[in-house]
């Protein structure tokens, strides 16, 4: 049977005096594959448990009874990676509240060092081929991890909160260690579109990854992303809505709330779940009504990450505001605000949610927000009025409810109003619209269909892990040539690219490098670049290489030291056309520059805006490939360029014209990274050994991380050569 490893940072169980399994959520989301997979849970204990028999203990009991497997965290781990990085750090940016943010170094070394904890827990019980599914926030570097360990699993994050804006999540300091930590997983999963769009976007510009809608390319892989939106745990709710024990507490609670109208309010208790608005706006509709004995306010905050001083001083603020507030409308029949302070038995859940005539959801932001799709669950008789925030993730879903602004206190107390004096009728179609959405799309739905997804992914290998060795292979190859060439491009496969071209000149290391080559009398060196005579005469006119120039057009032999076109007379009358419209490109494009050599004319969009870049790109192009259909030139659209060159100016050509088939060569290696070097590795004579620097699309069969390990693999095969 296939196996899914679920990491989450907390185990779906209590340990108490007893151990208890967590009613709800992702455990029993997962009930509806339990069937077809063998299912494993790894976390957090929720306590620190110490020393090591304690530990042992503990982690017998868990896995052979619940199919548990504790992580134990210290409690300095706690500490820095839960209260500190995960709730005091990602929380806020993740909730739009960068300056909530603290930053203490410590912290994200914890973090680090307990997501490490987990990828290497998950690794012992892996086995090719297993689903692992990790969840949250806490968690997001585990899947790069999971992905640089080689193994060959199937891995996929889901994302429970929102995926804040690019401009607030570039604020993080480790904003690029988290994305490039997601990204590790094979299936990236969200609640809405919005937050996948945010992701992306993000990812896009931190780490100038190419992006497709539902895809990101990163390190040559695919990482899928998709829209799976949680759904409520709708069996259990009516499971316990069928128990003598649910109609006890029903009716107990019908009893206390008689002839009053009973708003419910259930959250944790935090900054995202807008509760101070809520409650402004109950003021505001206590001071207008007249009868303020028929009416109740039911607030139930759970206990939620009490260490984190944001959280401590919003309970303190709740409760002073909820004392005003019944100082100033409580009558001797009446409280109308109830404020609880801590966790419901199911079973009162429930009820409350069961009688509830009015909840009131009004999160400032919240990734889906389980509570409004509980209550709705909870109303198989459609008897009830749900208010919710346009901020929940469930706003997307839930559109009959009434969609309210919390940050609009005025149109809460109107929306307030109306609910409750909204015709039985209406509330019926209203709240029977929603039911039935709510229990179609459940938690079950959910988990299956994001395992469904992860399920049909194709496992690829990080880069690191992809490579055959180069190095010897190359070096056999050598060993068996007379006399061989190598053709080296220079930007990006001898020198590392930089965003000021002119300072890209070569290295100690690579001048010692082009030294020994020019004294090989079995290699001829052809240096072969996209830049100019110019920029090649001034860091290469001393050795005696060939220098071919501008990607193929002219070149200067060893012998003479002369430049000299490979073509003559070539037709370069379609320049000042094109040097017009890609003008007018500059003047819209913000960023965006032209540069222009004897053969061609770039336009780079490097550093313009991504997106608007690309869409800019786009048009150019088609408009390109019908003006310029018959010229003698080439359109192509690169790494952040558009280029319109001579047809005359190709590397591929160029490699023929020097090393054809008549030439001495009985090897020919050939090295480069861009879409250029393509026209070399698509030439096709076995004599070649074709290398690409970097990742991407290739024609080439061998590839290469980065051009300092490329010079390290060169001056290790030379340097026995003559
Ligand atoms: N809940 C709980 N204890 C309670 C009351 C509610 O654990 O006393 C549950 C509730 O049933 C819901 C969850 O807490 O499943 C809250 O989830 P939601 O998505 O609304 O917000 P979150 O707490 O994840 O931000
Ligand atoms: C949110 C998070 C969960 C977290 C839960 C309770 O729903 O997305 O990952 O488990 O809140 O928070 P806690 O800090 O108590 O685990």
């Amino acid at each position: 049977m296939e196996r899914i490893i679920n990491a989450a940072n907390r185990l779906p169980i209590t340990i108490g005096k007893k151990i208890t399994v967590s009613s709800g959520g992702i455990v029993s989301a997962l009930e509806g594959v339990r069937g077809d997979y063998e299912m494993i849970w790894l976390g957090w204990p929720g306590a620190a448990i110490t020393g090591r028999k304690n530990q042992q203990h503990t982690k017998n009991l868990l896995f052979k009874d619940y199919g548990c497997l504790p992580v134990f965290l210290s409690d300095q781990e706690i500490d820095g990676y839960y209260h500190g990085f995960s709730n005091s750090s990602l929380w806020p940016i993740l909730h739009y509240r960068p300056y909530y943010i603290k930053h203490q170094s410590q912290w994200w070394e914890q973090y680090k060092t307990v997501n490490q904890k987990f990828a290497d827990a998950i690794l012992k019980v892996a086995k090719t081929g297993d689903l692992v599914w990790v969840h949250d926030y806490q968690l997001m570097l585990v899947p790069e991890m999971l992905k640089q360990s080689g193994k060959k699993l199937k891995i996929g994050f889901f994302l429970h909160t929102p995926f804040p804006s690019y401009e607030v999540f570039r604020c993080h300091p480790q904003r690029k260690e988290l994305l490039t930590g997601m990204l590790g997983a094979d299936l990236i999963g969200f609640h809405t579109f919005g937050y996948l769009r945010h992701f992306r976007s993000s990812a896009m510009r931190l780490l100038g990854v190419e992006c497709e809608t539902m895809v990101v390319n990163s390190d040559g892989r695919k990482c899928r992303l998709g829209v799976f939106p949680i759904g409520a745990d709708v069996q259990s709710f009516e499971r316990e809505m069928d128990t003598a024990k649910f109609n006890k507490k029903r009716d107990e609670f019908i009893n206390i709330f008689k002839g009053k109208t009973m708003v419910l309010s259930v959250e944790r208790l935090d900054y995202s779940k807008g509760i101070m608005q809520k409650l402004k706006a109950i003021d505001c509709f206590l001071e207008k009504r007249e009868n303020k004995n028929n009416i109740v306010f039911i607030f139930i905050n759970i206990p939620s990450r009490e260490q984190v001083p944001e959280y401590h001083q919003l309970r303190q603020e709740i409760e002073s505001f909820v004392g005003r507030l019944n100082g100033k409308y409580a009558t001797v029949k009446n409280t109308p605000v109830h404020f609880i302070y801590q966790s419901l038995e199911f079973t009162e859940l429930c009820a409350l949610y069961n009688i509830a005539d009015i909840a009131m959801v009004t999160p400032l932001i919240d990734g889906m927000n389980l509570v409004a799709k509980e209550y709705v669950a909870c109303k198989p008789d459609y008897k009830g009025v749900l208010l919710l925030s346009e901020f929940a993730g469930a706003a997307n879903e839930l559109f009959q409810a009434f969609i309210i602004n919390p940050y609009d206190i005025e149109s809460m107390v109107q929306t307030l109003e109306a609910a409750m004096t909204l015709e039985a009728d209406d509330m019926k179609r209203r709240m029977k619209g929603l039911y039935e959405r709510v229990v179609q799309f459940d938690a079950k739905y959910w988990a299956k269909s994001f395992i469904n997804e992860l399920n049909k992914v194709e496992i690829m290998q990080a880069a690191s892990h992809r490579k055959v060795n180069v190095l010897q292979e190359l070096s056999e190859k050598l060993n068996n040539s007379r006399k061989a060439a190598f053709f080296l491009d220079y930007d990006g496969t001898l020198c590392e690219i930089r965003d000021d071209p002119d300072k890209a000149g070569p290295d100690k290391n690579l001048k010692n490098l082009l030294e020994q080559l020019e004294s090989k009398k079995s290699i001829d060196t052809y240096l072969i670049s996209g830049r100019t005579e110019k920029d090649l005469d001034k860091w290469f006119e001393k050795y005696d290489i060939t220098l071919i120039a501008e990607h193929g057009f002219s070149y200067r032999s060893p012998e003479t030291h002369r430049w000299k076109r490979l073509i003559r007379n070539a037709d370069l009358s379609w320049k000042k056309s094109v040097r017009e419209i890609l003008q007018q490109h500059v003047g819209t494009t913000q960023g965006s520059f032209i540069e222009e050599k004897v053969s061609s004319l770039t336009w780079h969009y490097r550093k313009a805006d991504p997106e608007f870049g690309l869409i800019n790109a786009q048009q150019l192009m088609s408009l390109f490939m019908e003006m310029l259909s018959n010229m003698p030139v080439e359109v192509h659209h690169g790494k952040k360029i558009i280029e319109v060159k001579s047809i005359h100016a190709n590397k591929g050509t160029a490699l023929m014209k020097f090393a054809g088939g008549k030439s001495r060569y009985d090897f020919v290696l050939c090295a480069g990274d861009d879409q250029t070097d393509e026209n070399m590795f698509k030439v096709n004579d076995s004599r070649l050994f074709k290398i690409k620097l970097g990742q991407g699309p290739t024609e080439a069969r061998y590839n290469v991380d980065s051009p300092k390990e490329f010079l390290n693999i060169l001056s290790r095969i030379i340097a026995k050569r003559k």
